[in-house]
């Protein structure tokens, strides 16, 4: 009687564990991977410049950089951006080297103008989220000001 009542509470036990195991690395492995961080704060990244994300910006033609416009974009940059973003390490947000070729340009400016929602309904925004755990926050930024900005990390990514 004693070794059945052994047997049986071993038995559950290892039931137990295989359930906890499998529900930890199913978890894991619920989104798409877009970045990998090769040391602490640097980061790889895909390339996915296949979405235009979800906003208002629906087409962009880009000409070779305007230097005024990224000179204004800069300045925008400089005091609504710096407290999250650097371009070669992680912040508070993701490190915004390569953005323009990593990225579709109407899906970064998208994601500068309407972040909350990107990063609940976009599917590349909210894997990112996902790992940083900090929501970008909405700033009063129109489509001009947002493609100044844009200017700016083109020049910044030495775009000619
Ligand atoms: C409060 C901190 C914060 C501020 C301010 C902020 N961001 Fe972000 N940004 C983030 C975070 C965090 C993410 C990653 C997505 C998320 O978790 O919301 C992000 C993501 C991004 C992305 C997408 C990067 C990628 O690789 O997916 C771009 C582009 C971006 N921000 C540009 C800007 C620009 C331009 C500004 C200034 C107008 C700005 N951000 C201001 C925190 C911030």
């Amino acid at each position: 009687m004693k070794l059945n009542l052994m047997i049986f509470t071993l038995f559950g036990i290892s039931v137990l564990t295989l359930v906890s195991i499998y529900s930890c690395t199913n978890s894991s492995t619920a989104s798409e991977q877009i970045f990998t961080e090769t040391s602490p704060g640097v980061f790889e990244f895909k390339n996915q410049n296949y979405s235009k994300g979800i906003g208002p910006v629906k087409e962009i033609k880009l000409d070779p950089v305007d230097a005024v416009l990224a000179e204004k974009g800069k300045g925008i940059f400089e005091t609504k951006c710096v407290a999250c973003h650097k371009f070669d390490m992680k912040l508070i947000g993701p490190p915004l080297k390569g953005i323009t070729s990593r990225r579709t340009p109407e899906w970064t400016m998208n994601m500068m103008l309407n972040p909350v929602e990107m990063t609940q309904t976009d599917t590349i925004a909210k894997s990112v989220f996902e790992v940083l755990k900090v929501q970008m926050v909405t700033q009063d930024l129109n489509q001009e000001d947002v493609r100044s900005v844009f200017e700016y990390l083109r020049q910044m990514d030495g775009v000619k």
